[in-house]
């Protein structure tokens, strides 16, 4: 289980321009892990609530891409809110850490760096589990 303090707003490049603005995102650069996979989430009906679940293994980027949407996150003891509305930068979570997204915008589009593959088994689904630390790593 991991600290809500581990988690961290990381701004990302801006190139701006005339013709339009540019970010980037580089794997062990701009985010402290090597990218295996990317999802988006995006048509969230308003009052709709994604995510509700930690990670054993799978650190992750989240990244408003367009919009805006609410990440609740928390480590069992301490809970915190991040809003994220700005293409150019996200919120890293470590493994272990509780999250929620919600508050989405109309349009909005999230976008999810993950350091792993998708595995069901790295799910963490129960809170009181999750909570009382009682699942398997
Ligand atoms: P889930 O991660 O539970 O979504 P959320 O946390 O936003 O509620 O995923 C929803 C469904 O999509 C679930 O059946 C698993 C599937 N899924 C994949 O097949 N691959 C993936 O990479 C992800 C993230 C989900």
């Amino acid at each position: 289980m991991n600290s809500i303090n581990k988690c961290l707003i990381i701004q990302l490049p801006k190139i701006q321009d005339p013709r339009g603005n540019l970010s980037v995102i580089e794997a062990e650069k701009h985010v402290p892990f090597k990218i295996e996979r990317t999802y988006w989430i995006y048509d969230v009906p308003g009052g709709q609530k994604r995510g509700g679940h930690a990670f054993k293994k799978q650190n992750e980027f989240i990244v408003a891409l367009s919009g805006s949407f609410d990440v609740h996150i928390d480590d069992g003891n301490n809970k915190m809110v991040y809003s994220l509305n700005r293409s150019y930068y996200g919120l890293f979570i470590p493994a272990g850490v509780w999250r929620q997204m919600e508050n989405f915008s109309t349009n909005s589009l999230a976008m999810v760096l993950s350091s792993t593959t998708f595995d069901e088994e790295d799910y963490v689904r129960d809170y009181n589990a999750f909570k009382n630390r009682n699942y398997d790593e």
